[in-house]
């Protein structure tokens, strides 16, 4: 039995969805373990774009089965979107090839509320995905306040905990705003066991049918959501994500013992984006004729969940160095390089200044990153079409660019990306 994870090493978007894709060829089941609907993968092949959020880009292989680990969090809405939706792409989606989580959490409109408000209130906003995903997994946590998918089979009980806790919601939401809107625990009982009747048949014991699958030899695949920088104890708190978004989610987010894993690939862009607030040390806020907006304008850095254009700027050694390390990263997937071909010279950091010294030891913390000037090595660019290429041999003098970005990260490169569609990868080994 082989298992694999494939992890973002940045702030998210670097393309994980592409990779998960291609290794499918080598995997029978593919697992989400954290984040819900605000991650947003995007795959092309033959040509054919698909966009998913909440459910696992590797459903889109027909032998694959996907899971929706216990660490997800779960909006019935969403869910049922993306399954009709894909149906109707021609996507086969049933009971047998997709597994809910009895133990994920469930998403209700109080949280997208609860966000809603604090993100425009005073204070720090993080510059959410606005889908109720912190709110969400805060209720997890308060234990009081949690429900989970399992208990939409348990109507009685659902609308016993709605009771409960629409009250209590109501309360918050009016201390937040005179103008919050509020919620009726009964319409919401209804509104949830009308969901519950078309997702019951989804909603499984999925650590159990992990560790059948695990007895039966199949190949699992992790696949995760946003990027190491943003995981809720390792990122740039508190501009984060609410979930354990690094590989450190996978043994509580699924059930499946991390010690398992044959292979993680940790996933890095060759520059560095980021949605929403939050430090951003190598961040090239340089105006609509410089080099950030040529990035973003080649590399399409508009989110596929919120359309927000995403920051740009160089690649951060240091700080992909420490999520390689946190991560227990074997090797990488450098993509979209084909974005950096019309620059004349690209720049990596390498070290960070901070009050008048050099270190290269990423700081887990806002306030210090925030501190942090990038020091940087500068190499020539290659100013060639590299889209076309497929062999390792045939790179231009983006071959040293990406040597370079494996001996920052001290991990050798397995993969190199030089467009969007499936085929346009470089197998290095
Ligand atoms: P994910 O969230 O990590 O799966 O990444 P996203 O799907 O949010 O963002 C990556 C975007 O880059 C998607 O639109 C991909 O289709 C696209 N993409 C993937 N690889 C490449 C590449 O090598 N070059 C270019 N130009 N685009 C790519
Ligand atoms: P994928 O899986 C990039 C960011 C948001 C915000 C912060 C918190 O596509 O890589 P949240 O709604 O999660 O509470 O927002 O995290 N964020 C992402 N950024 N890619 C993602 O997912 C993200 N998911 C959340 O922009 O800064
Ligand atoms: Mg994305």
């Amino acid at each position: 039995m082989a298992s694999t994870c494939v992890v973002g090493l940045q702030w998210g978007d670097e393309a994980k969805g592409k990779i998960v894709d291609i290794l499918t060829r080598e995997h029978q089941w593919v697992v989400r373990y954290n984040g819900g609907a605000n991650a947003g993968h995007t795959v092309v092949k033959n040509g054919k774009t698909y966009k998913l959020s909440l459910l696992p880009t590797g459903i889109l292989e027909p032998h694959m089965t996907a899971l929706i680990g216990n660490g997800v969090v779960v909006n019935p809405v969403k869910f049922l979107d993306e399954v009709a939706n894909l149906r109707s792409a021609g996507v086969e989606v049933s009971p047998t090839n997709l597994l809910l989580s009895t133990h994920a959490h469930l998403i209700f409109p109080y949280h997208v509320e609860e966000e809603r408000l604090t993100e425009s209130g005073k204070g720090q906003a993080i510059g959410t995905t606005g889908r109720g995903i912190g709110p969400c997994y805060q209720d997890k946590i308060s234990r009081s306040n949690g429900i989970r998918v399992g208990d939409l089979l348990h109507p009685d009980f659902l609308r016993q905990r709605l009771h409960a806790i629409v009250p209590r919601k109501n309360l918050i939401l009016r201390a937040l705003s005179s103008d919050a809107k509020t919620f009726d625990a009964d319409a919401l009982a209804d509104e949830y066991l009308g969901y519950a009747q078309q997702m019951g048949p989804f909603i499984r014991d999925t650590v159990h049918a992990l560790q059948q699958a695990v007895h039966d030899g199949k190949n699992i695949l992790f696949e995760a959501a946003q990027g190491s920088l943003l995981d809720i104890d390792h990122g740039s708190y508190p501009y984060v994500t609410s979930s354990n978004s690094s590989t450190t989610g996978i043994w509580a987010g699924s059930g499946f013992p991390a010690r398992f894993i044959t292979r993680i690939i940790g996933i890095i862009k060759a520059y560095t984006t980021r949605v929403g607030h939050g430090p951003f040390p190598t961040e090239l806020d340089d105006g609509p004729t410089g080099i950030g907006e040529t990035i973003r304008k080649i590399g399409r850095e508009y989110g596929t969940v919120t359309g927000r254009p995403r920051r740009c700027g160089w690649f951060d050694a240091v700080a992909t160095r420490y999520t390689t390390a946190l991560g227990g990263v074997d090797e990488l997937a450098v993509m979209l390089l084909d974005v950096l071909s019309t620059l004349d010279e690209i720049k990596i950091c390498t070290a960070y200044e901070v009050a008048g010294q050099r270190t290269t030891v990423f700081p887990g913390d806002a306030f210090l990153l925030e501190r942090c000037k990038p020091v940087y090595e500068t190499l020539p660019g290659w100013k060639t079409d590299i889209t076309g290429v497929r062999n390792w041999n045939d790179l231009p003098a983006a071959e040293r660019y990406v040597s370079r970005l494996g001996e920052l990260l001290e991990r050798p490169v397995s993969f190199v990306s030089v467009g969007p569609d499936r085929d346009q990868t470089i197998f290095c080994k």
